[in-house]
This record gives C-alpha cells, sequence and structure tokens, in this order.
C-alpha cells in the first residue's frame, strides 16, 4: 500500500484540537465549579432570608416557643415550581414545634450556639438538600434555652442554574475553536497556493530549463527553500555545461587521430609505393595507440565518476596500498629507467576504496615515470589530522603557475611525450571522493615534483 504523507491541514487541526479537548475539559470543571460557588452563594442568601423570616415568627406564649405562621408566609416557606422546601422549628427541648420532623442533622461536631446561623449540605430522601439552621435565643423572654430554626431545600434549581451558567460560558469558547480549526484549514490552504503555482511552473518545464525559479509571491517561510531549490538548479546547471564541455572536448580529442588514420590511409592508397604505405601503417598504428590510450583514460574517469553514487569507503591501512603498490609498479618503472623507493610511517588509517587509491598512484608515479624521472619516491606521513601520501620525482618538474590547471581535463603541457591529458584529472577526483585534498609542490632539492594527497584521518587525531 502507498504510504501517504501527512497533511499539513489535517496535522495542524488535529493538534489544535488535541491541545484545546483537556483545555476544555479543565476549564469545563473550572468553569464549572466557579458557577456553583456563586449560585449557591446566591441560593443561600435566599435561603438565610426565609430562615430568618420564619425565626421571627417564634413568639414566647405562657413560657412557651410556639410558631404562628400567616397562611401566606407557610406557602412562602414551603411553594416552588422546581425545588421542595421545608422547615422544622424545635423548641429548646427538642421538641418539633413546626414544619416536618424529617430534617437532615446538623453536621456531625458542628453545635449551633444561640445566635448563630450555619448553612450545610445533607441528604434528604436520598436527595441531596442544602439547609440553614439559626439558633434563636429565649433569654429575655419567660422561657429559657434556644429554639432551633431549619429551613432546607433540594438543589434542582441550584444545578439547572450552574449548568446553564457553565453552558454560557463554554459555548463560545468551544464555537469559537471550531472557527479557529476552519480558520486554520482555510490559511493553510490559501497559504499552500504558492507551493501549487510553484509545482505548476516546475512541471511545465522542459529537462534542460535549469534557470532559477521566479520567486514571486511566495511567502517569506518559502524564500529559503526556493533559494536551495535555485543554488541546486545553479550547481546542477553548472554541472551540465562542464559535463557537455568536457564531452565536447573528448569528441575533439578522438577526431584528431581518426582523422590522421584517414589521411595516412588515403595517402598510401594513393601512393602505391610499399614504402610509403609502411610509413602509413606504423603512423597508423600510432594513432590507434593513443586513441587507444585516450580512450583507456576516459573509461577510467567515466568508472570513477559513476562509482560516487555507489562508493563504499572502508577503513584501510595507507601504508599497506602504497607498499603493495611499490612493489608491484618496480619493474615497470626500471623499465622506463627508473628508481622506486619507499619512506613511510608505520601504519596510517583512511577510509577509502583500495581499488581507487592505486588507480590515483598509479597515475602519479606514471607521470612521474613517463615525464623524465629517473627517482620515485613514495612516502606516507602523519601530519596533525592528516594522512599525507606523496609521490615524488626528480624529473622536469611543473612550473608554479600552471599547478592548478593541470587538472583540467585534457590540458598537456608541451613536453613531446604522448598523453591524453586526464590523469591529473582522475587523481584529483578520486581525491575528492576520499573528502583528500591534492597538491603540486617543487620536489626534493628543489628538483622534479612532488605530488600529494592528503587524507583526513578517521575520527579526527591519529591513535
Ligand atoms: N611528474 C610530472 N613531471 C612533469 N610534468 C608533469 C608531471 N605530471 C604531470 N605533468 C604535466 O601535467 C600534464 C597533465 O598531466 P596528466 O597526467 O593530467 O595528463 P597526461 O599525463 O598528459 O596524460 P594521461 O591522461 O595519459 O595521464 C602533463 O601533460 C604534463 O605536462
Ligand atoms: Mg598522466
Amino acid at each position: 500500500m502507498k504510504h501517504r504523507p501527512p497533511s499539513l491541514r489535517r496535522q495542524l487541526v488535529m493538534r489544535l484540537l488535541l491541545t484545546m479537548t483537556p483545555l476544555f475539559i479543565l476549564l469545563w470543571f473550572g468553569v464549572h465549579y466557579t458557577a456553583h460557588y456563586f449560585i449557591n452563594a446566591a441560593f443561600d442568601r435566599s435561603l438565610i432570608r426565609r430562615t430568618y423570616a420564619l425565626a421571627d415568627q417564634v413568639k414566647v406564649v405562657g413560657g412557651q416557643a410556639r410558631v404562628d405562621l400567616p397562611v401566606a408566609a407557610r406557602e412562602i416557606l414551603v411553594f416552588d415550581k422546581e425545588d421542595l422546601l421545608f422547615h422544622r422549628v424545635l423548641d429548646p427541648k427538642g421538641r418539633v414545634i413546626e414544619g416536618e420532623p424529617r430534617m437532615p442533622a446538623l453536621p456531625r461536631g458542628r453545635a449551633l450556639t444561640p445566635g448563630h446561623l450555619l448553612v450545610y449540605d445533607g441528604m434528604r430522601d436520598g436527595e441531596p438538600v442544602r439547609v440553614a439552621a439559626f439558633s434563636l435565643s429565649l433569654a429575655g423572654t419567660s422561657a429559657q434555652g434556644s429554639v432551633l430554626i431549619q429551613v432546607g431545600e433540594t438543589l434542582s434549581r441550584r444545578t439547572a442554574a450552574a449548568g446553564r451558567a457553565t453552558l454560557a460560558i463554554m459555548m463560545p469558547l468551544v464555537l469559537l475553536t471550531l472557527a479557529a480549526a476552519g480558520i486554520v484549514t482555510y490559511g493553510v490552504r490559501r497559504g499552500l497556493q504558492p507551493l501549487e503555482r510553484l509545482r505548476d511552473q516546475l512541471s511545465a518545464r522542459q529537462a534542460f530549463d535549469l534557470s532559477p525559479v521566479p520567486p514571486d509571491g511566495a511567502p517569506a517561510e518559502l524564500q529559503p527553500f526556493l533559494n536551495e531549490i535555485n543554488s541546486l538548479l545553479g550547481r546542477l546547471a553548472e554541472a551540465v555545461d562542464v559535463q557537455s564541455r568536457f564531452v565536447a572536448d573528448a569528441a575533439h580529442q578522438l577526431r584528431t587521430p581518426i582523422a590522421g588514420i584517414r589521411a595516412q590511409a588515403e595517402a598510401a592508397l594513393a601512393s602505391g609505393r610499399p614504402d610509403d604505405a609502411r610509413y602509413a601503417l606504423e603512423r597508423i598504428t600510432h594513432s590507434t595507440q593513443t586513441m587507444g590510450h585516450l580512450v583507456q583514460k576516459l573509461l577510467v574517469l567515466a568508472r570513477v565518476d559513476a562509482a560516487e553514487n555507489t562508493l563504499q569507503l572502508a577503513e584501510l591501512d595507507a601504508v599497506e596500498i602504497v607498499r603493495e603498490f611499490a612493489r608491484e609498479w618496480a619493474p615497470r618503472a626500471l623499465d622506463q629507467g627508473a628508481e622506486i623507493s619507499l619512506d613511510a610511517v608505520e601504519r596510517a588509517r583512511i577510509l577509502g576504496d583500495a581499488q581507487l587509491l592505486r588507480e590515483l598512484l598509479c597515475n602519479l608515479a606514471d607521470n612521474a615515470a613517463r615525464y623524465g624521472a629517473t627517482r620515485i619516491g613514495l612516502s606516507v606521513v602523519l601530519a596533525g589530522s592528516r594522512v599525507t601520501c606523496c609521490v615524488a620525482d626528480n624529473g622536469p618538474g611543473i612550473p608554479e603557475h600552471q599547478r592548478q590547471v593541470v587538472f583540467a581535463p585534457f590540458h598537456r603541457l608541451a613536453s613531446g611525450v604522448d598523453g591524453a591529458g586526464l590523469g591529473l584529472t582522475i587523481v584529483q577526483r578520486i581525491a575528492q571522493l576520499h573528502g583528500a585534498e591534492v597538491r603540486l609542490e617543487t620536489g626534493d632539492d628543489g628538483v622534479g615534483l612532488r605530488a600529494c594527497v592528503a587524507f583526513p584521518i578517521p575520527g579526527g587525531a591519529p591513535k
């Protein structure tokens, strides 16, 4: 199944809702608690008023406390549309002299001193109720002690009012959040429109149109992204340019020997003399050798370029590679009249590809031998956080002002020696693949050339 990348819009809305939901739950509790607190306070005040009103009706007649409730007052005390109201008056001896006997007791451990009032929660017939209790002192009358007046009510109105208040506060917030989610969705869609325009522009392009993408109308957040795309396109255009110049140069290099072969063959055919034919064949052989050498170097370069994407650098000992190369190369150098020597540290760890490193050394040693050196010195030294491998010779060397341009493909100095002009290009490409730097210097005692390649040591410092 194809994995669909997460949508920015959905992610933003989900995040908004996921953060808001727990906040809402907390807020809901907070608002509900606060609404309850204030609504309780208001309802308690009315309960207290009714308690005092009932207390006003307590009379002492003949040393006995009595309650004379006018009909209207009784109605106020017991009638409510939603809540059940109830009251009770106890004389100093604890006898019910008014109201219903069933009344939640005072909270445990709370005695009411005369003249004091207490509002408390209780249960009546399995239903929560709120009760105001007032202890009315009978001091100064013909009776003694105090009368306990209790007025209670069920909580329907309070609960409903608190629910309505909570809803009234929370609903706009919920609507606001939903509106915010809608605005985010719309905003993201609008915000992504420049990206869609960009996609249309890019898909309408020709394969080789590597011109920068115009930043018109792209939002500031997209600018760094566009800059990176444009910088990449710039690098790509440069690489394509280098590549096409290389192909043109290579074609030109191949055309010369081919034209030579053709001219020699035509000359031999036209002359008909055996000596001329022999001379032409020699020239043809020479041209084919040049061509073969050029094609072989082109193939090496193509292989090095292709290695870039699949290259797996392994930890290896540069000394061992150089030593092995010197051993293999010594007979060939001797054939060309050169002697090879090696001066190396004991061990030098680098990250590299053994085959490519041999190719690199081969090109450097081949140059030294071909341009007339009689002594070729290979060395491996550790310097700072680098391993430097050098090939020094006592040949003609390269003038300082030419030491950069010789790395360009097909760039050769006049030497009377044949070559494709690709050796140092190959050396530089291999060095780049290893994160190494190539340097050309004057050789030992101010004679010849020393080509050095400095490799980074894996992990930085030598061990
Ligand atoms: N050790 C050297 N001593 C003197 N000149 C050198 C040395 N190495 C390179 N050069 C000069 O630098 C030029 C470029 O060298 P490079 O190896 O790139 O190409 P090449 O040797 O001409 O051809 P090939 O592709 O066959 O190696 C050479 O033509 C030569 O003039
Ligand atoms: Mg060369």
